[in-house]
């Protein structure tokens, strides 16, 4: 199969730059050669061209309500992406977004439920389940959830509210960081949150296959979205917003091994995105490389 590499050097919704190197050092990472380790035909589109954060107002869009900082160029960007990724499915290809902050998951989905219902697993440390009017920080990576459910303000906004994706088809796995408010909007919402609690005590595996039965449960296919800093720091240095506590090396490749023998068995996934690698934070590239090495475990690559 084919797999479309699109990469997105976007940092509007993060609050350090870095992160818009992204899309470079996962490919210096080895994401070319791993994903052929994996018997994978990538082929890489490029980057969306953006301007730089510098050269833009970051409240130039701010929404009729709250705080969303470069509303107006996410808009832009998530526009574009989605475009693209509706047109990399119509093709028959498989879209890999590489980010980039988590905000690109807003044009990833947008595109990816176009042609039907889309299921989503969140593997990240945060809900990113804040709008305009509940985010602390005005930083959009921590919305992308917010948008495309069309919570708050985003319902307005047909290019951030995807109707496609609805609450019951979203498992979150890793949990570990909520804001006060957000903490109320995840237990009231009808999304399946597994928490580090839960890993540790089930054991990563049995998770992941119960999040996939929740995101396969009526759907036409699956996004899975990867943060890399639902991993532990120590694994992942590199990365704006880190939380002790997260998953493992070898917990991270279980997951992506157990989406993986899923997909092989009933070809459930449609689209994913790899985000929030920052390379000036990071150490010798590593996150980058974990980054394509965890990408090639979803897509089938195996020890033997
Ligand atoms: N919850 C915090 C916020 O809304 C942090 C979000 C971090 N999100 C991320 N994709 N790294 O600002
Ligand atoms: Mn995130
Ligand atoms: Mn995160
Ligand atoms: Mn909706």
């Amino acid at each position: 199969s084919t797999v479309r590499i699109i990469g997105v050097p976007m940092d509007y919704g993060a609050n350090r730059r870095g992160v818009d190197m992204g899309p470079s050092a996962i490919r210096y990472g080895g994401l070319g050669e791993e994903l052929e380790a994996a018997g994978i035909d990538p082929v890489d589109a490029g980057d969306l061209l953006l301007p730089r954060a510098e050269e833009r107002d970051p409240d130039a869009g701010q929404p009729a309500r709250g705080n969303a900082k470069f509303l107006r160029e996410i808009e832009d960007v998530c526009t574009r992406l989605a475009d693209q990724v509706a047109e990399t499915l119509a093709d028959g290809a498989f879209p890999l977004v590489l980010g980039g902050d988590h905000s690109v998951a807003i044009g990833s989905m947008n595109g990816s439920s176009r042609e039907g219902d889309l299921g989503a697993i969140w593997f990240d440390a945060h809900a990113d389940l804040n709008t305009p009017q509940t985010s602390p920080s005005g930083n959009v990576h921590g919305m992308p959830l917010g948008a495309v459910l069309g919570r708050d303000v985003f319902g307005e906004m047909p290019w951030a509210h995807a109707p496609g994706v609805s609450e019951e088809s979203i498992a979150y796995v890793g949990l570990r960081s909520i804001d006060d408010r957000e903490r109320k909007l995840v237990r009231d919402s009808e999304m399946t949150a597994f928490t580090m609690a839960d890993v540790d005590e089930r054991g990563m595996t049995a998770v992941v296959e119960d999040a996939l039965a929740v995101a396969t449960d009526g759907t036409d296919g699956v996004h899975v979205s990867l943060d890399l800093d639902w991993l532990d720091p120590t694994a992942a240095p590199g990365v704006g917003t880190p939380v002790r506590g997260g998953v493992t090396y070898r917990e991270a490749h279980s997951a992506l091994e157990a989406v993986s023998r899923r997909h092989e068995e009933d070809g459930i996934l449609r689209s994913m995105d790899v985000v929030e690698v920052n390379p000036i934070l990071d150490e010798r590239n590593e996150t980058a490389a974990l980054a394509a090495e965890l990408t090639a475990s979803a897509f089938g690559k195996r020890i033997l």
